[in-house]
């Protein structure tokens, strides 16, 4: 190896690709998506526009929307077989992430009259990914899958597909919201991961499958569900002061705050944070609304005073939780709901990876012995 280069523990402020997809700019709360602040793009985009956005570096016309609508609903139903292997999770209930990576790799179970290329691939992932979830929910329920309806945008059959009853407008435009907020981070880890599977040559499904398992992990896209329970376990404002401090002195860490880029507040929680405000006052509970508002202050003063200019701020989880919640999501289909969106993004770094075409493949310093005589085994 190079003995001129550093080890850098996290990789934190290592660059390892050059990107079109988001900026994220940890020190000014700032996010940008294919050219458009978070803000502009999260309160007036479909999610069908988004993912043409991210894809084609450019905003559908009408007509492109219709057909991309189109074609994305085309490959929302999941083949039987997907269905049986979702049953045999269901009996063991596995954890829907799991199930979610279990049936993915599915995807490649292509029917004779269907096109045998990575953009099918594509597509499929990001049109069959609500239906694996809310299939596999509905199971793990005891109830059959509700079948996706090509009439719907992706966001409102989502909702239907978990429920069988089509959702308020305003509970689409709150899915839509966080859909749209959280697609694309920068080299986030499932990211990362889903460029160095495809940068070896590997294929879509493969580079896809890899990066669930790491947005599975609690310090990535796990963290929501805690974060509600958090503030479920606190109960009432009374209980927030106390409940915190012992937590952060027994050492444990505050679900939904903390950023390894930003150090501000996350700019994703204060368009989450808006989103779930509007949600609550049209039809929801502002009790827990308001109870969450108060734990978020409370962590962010206790955090500062336990652990001093580590600038530990509200990450986009915590809101994530809150609105989800709103949305009679439950905390087990969080983590999910996040990968519906992700995966958008994660294609569109795959293809980015691949027009570079250079294996990733840092180095790492042998820690270990050297020179080491081999034992005959009865001898050990
Ligand atoms: N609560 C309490 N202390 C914390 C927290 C937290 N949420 N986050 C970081 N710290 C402390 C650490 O204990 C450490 O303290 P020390 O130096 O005294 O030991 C210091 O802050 C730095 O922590 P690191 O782990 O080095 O920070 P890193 O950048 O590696 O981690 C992470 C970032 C993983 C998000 C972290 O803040 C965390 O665990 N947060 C809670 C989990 C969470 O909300 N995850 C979702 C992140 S958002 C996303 O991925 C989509």
């Amino acid at each position: 190896m190079n003995p001129t280069a550093d080890f850098v523990p996290g990789l934190q402020g290592v660059v390892a690709a050059q990107t079109r997809l988001s900026s994220v700019d940890g020190l000014a709360g700032e996010l940008i998506i294919a050219g458009f602040p978070l803000e502009e793009l999260a309160l007036n985009a479909t999610f069908e526009e988004t993912v043409y956005l991210l894809w084609n570096d450019a905003l559908p016309t009408a007509s492109q929307l219709a057909d991309f609508r189109a074609s994305l609903a085309a490959y929302r139903a999941i083949p039987p077989q997907t269905i049986d292997l979702l049953r045999a999770a269901a009996e063991q209930k596995l954890d829907v992430m799991d199930a979610l990576r279990m049936a993915a790799s599915t995807i490649t179970l292509r029917s004779a009259d269907e096109p045998q290329h990575d953009q099918r691939d594509s597509l499929a992932l990001v049109a069959r990914f609500p239906t694996i979830i809310a299939a596999y929910w509905r199971l793990l329920q005891r109830q059959e899958p509700v079948a996706p309806r090509m009439d719907l945008s992706h966001a409102t059959n989502y909702l239907y597909m978990l429920t069988g009853e089509e959702p308020s407008a305003e509970r689409t435009r709150g899915l839509e919201t966080y859909l749209n907020t959280v697609t694309d981070h920068g080299l986030n880890a499932s990211t990362f991961t889903a460029r160095v599977i495809i940068s070896t040559g590997s294929d879509m499904v493969s580079a896809i499958t890899g990066a669930i398992g790491s947005l599975k992990g609690p310090l990535h896209g796990g963290a929501p569900g805690p974060a509600l329970d958090m503030v479920f376990e606190i109960g009432e404002a009374a209980n927030t002061e106390p409940v915190l401090r012992q937590k952060l002195e027994s050492g444990e860490r505050l679900m939904g705050f903390g950023h390894r880029v930003y150090k501000v507040r996350d700019p994703r929680a204060d368009v989450l944070a808006q989103a779930a405000e509007r949600m609550y006052k049209a039809d929801g509970d502002m009790q827990l609304y308001n109870l969450a508002k108060h734990v978020e202050q409370t962590a962010v003063r206790l955090l500062e005073a336990y652990k001093p200019g580590r600038n530990l701020q509200t990450n986009v989880e915590f809101y994530t939780a809150l609105l989800l919640h709103g949305l009679d999501l439950p905390t087990d289909l969080f983590s999910p709901t996040f990968a519906i969106s992700r995966v958008a993004g994660w294609i569109a770094h795959c293809e980015e990876q691949r027009a570079v075409g250079r294996i990733i493949r840092p180095e790492s310093i042998y820690m270990g012995e050297k020179n080491r005589r081999w034992q005959p085994i009865n001898q050990r």
